[in-house]
């Protein structure tokens, strides 16, 4: 009999989380206009909100943080972050970033013009944002099948080639300045890209002249799943298999916060050396100089420990079972859950699980309020409010699945913590019939509305 994993590490702090009552997170959410973002952390009792920035750093990690070199040109710590990129990615140059979304900024000011078009699988929000702010579009290319929650697809995080193709067939080569492949992909519930996948968008991009950039955010994790998932990695370690998968990449945007297990951090990274010189005018105008770009030089340290540590199965096989424990605590309890569980997240299908509240009245989002009130559980919206307004209509945009995620920070929970949570979801599930109404816009910015807008109950 084969034994069951455990986590490869065991804990050496830990920090007091305060237990509130319901009638205390009652007022507060209301305060909080019910948006979860403007809640306190203190106002929370398990912070599901995201796996970003959140996780536990090592021993290691933290050893490296003391011997941050913080030189403001050429420090040490810059060429072991360098050094680490090269190693694990393949990249001759990078620079880095204070996080993912300020790696877009910087790659796609160098890259991205108004009118362009381009083409992925469920851009995250701030790549979207990133590309919308200048006046291009984002062409989601999905398989289909990443819309239907309850079928078990092994990489439903794949680009649909037929539907990239058609893009690249159908629009002029100059309008497409780059395809972005994100692994895994986090908007569609935190689902793999295969490798096969991987090498079809290459060949596309190959044959219409476009390179390939991954949002890498947590590309370990997505290593990890081709290895259990893709018979021809099984026996390749989770290093080489990142090695495979970034043959077929002409460069990289991630955010570091997650797969790197740091509290900030990210970068860009590309073969083609005069887009790294373009892009390093934009790092020092936006980031810092090119040799540590927003980051301080210990941050740059335990983002390269990071990246070595998490490339290893055994982290990634307890990250990614801890949260597949949580999915399987849920769809014991019958919850419509999306179908297979994700890499960071269990994504609850809000549309399933409150049908009888109608799109406009933003279903996730009101699930996302009750898990808070009932059990001072904080997730986030994956759904109307996340995908925000068209740009040109200004209408709301509907996306086909309205989710609720709650994602896993890394390291940090047990699973005594997972048991509560499933209880607590368990808890609003059987009693679900009871909610009548949702939630009603009464405050959102023009852009990325989900961070500040406020809500009312609907009576
Ligand atoms: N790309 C992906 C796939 C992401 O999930 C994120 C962030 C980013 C880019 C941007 O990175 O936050 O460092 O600027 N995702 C977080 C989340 C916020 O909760 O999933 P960032």
């Amino acid at each position: 009999m084969s034994l069951p994993y455990a986590e490869p590490y065991k804990i050496k702090m830990t920090e007091q989380i305060y237990r509130s009552t319901q009638e205390e997170r009652e007022q507060w959410i209301k305060e909080a206009k019910y948006n979860l973002f403007k809640l306190k952390s203190s106002q929370v009792y398990i912070d599901l909100l995201t796996d970003s920035g959140t996780g536990a750093m090592s021993d290691k990690q933290w050893a490296e943080m003391m011997l941050g070199d913080e030189s403001y040109a050429g420090a040490s710590s810059y060429y072991k972050m360098k050094d680490a990129v090269k190693n694990i990615f393949g990249f001759d140059y990078f620079l880095p970033a204070h996080q993912g979304r300020a790696a877009e900024n910087v790659l796609f000011s160098a890259m991205i013009k108004e009118g362009d078009i381009v083409p992925g699988n469920s851009h995250f929000d701030t790549t979207k944002g990133h590309i919308e702010f200048r006046k291009a579009k984002a062409v989601d290319c999905t398989i289909d099948e990443a819309f239907d929650t309850t079928l078990n697809h092994p990489f439903k995080g794949n680009i649909d080639l037929n539907k990239l193709e058609n893009v690249l067939k159908n629009n002029p080569k100059e309008k497409i300045p780059l395809i972005i492949v994100t692994i895994t992909n986090n908007s569609s519930g935190g689902q793999p890209v295969s490798l096969q996948n991987m090498k079809g968008v290459k060949y596309l991009a190959d044959k219409y002249g476009i390179p390939v950039f991954y949002d890498s955010a947590r590309f370990a994790e997505n290593a990890y799943f081709i290895k259990i998932r893709e018979e021809a990695y099984k026996n390749k370690t989770i290093k080489e298999i990142v090695k495979e998968m970034y043959k077929y990449a002409d460069g990289m945007t991630m955010s570091s916060k997650k797969d790197a297990v740091v509290n900030m951090g990210g970068f860009s990274a590309m073969r083609d050396e005069n887009l790294y010189k373009k892009a390093s005018v934009y790092n020092i105008m936006f980031e810092g100089f090119i040799t540590y770009g927003g980051m301080s030089g210990r941050d740059m340290n335990a983002l390269a420990q990071g990246l070595y540590e998490n490339t290893e199965f055994e982290a990634l096989e307890a990250r990614i079972k801890q949260v597949e424990y949580l999915g399987n605590k849920l769809i014991e309890a019958g919850i419509p859950v999306q179908h297979p569980i994700g890499g960071h997240a269990v994504f609850i299908d809000a549309k399933k699980f409150l049908p009888q509240i109608s799109k406009e009245e933003y279903i996730a989002q009101t699930v996302a309020v009750e898990l808070y009130i009932v059990g001072g559980i904080r997730g986030v919206e994956i759904g109307t409010v996340l995908a925000d307004r068209d740009p040109i209509t200004r209408k709301n945009r509907y996306p086909e699945l309205e989710l609720v995620r709650l994602a896993i920070p890394r390291k940090t929970y047990t699973n005594s913590h997972m048991d509560y949570v499933a209880a607590v979801c368990k808890k609003i599930y059987d009693t679900r019939h009871e909610a009548k109404h949702g939630l009603r816009i009464t405050y959102e910015a023009p852009i990325m509305r989900h961070f500040t807008a406020e809500f009312e109950k609907i009576k």
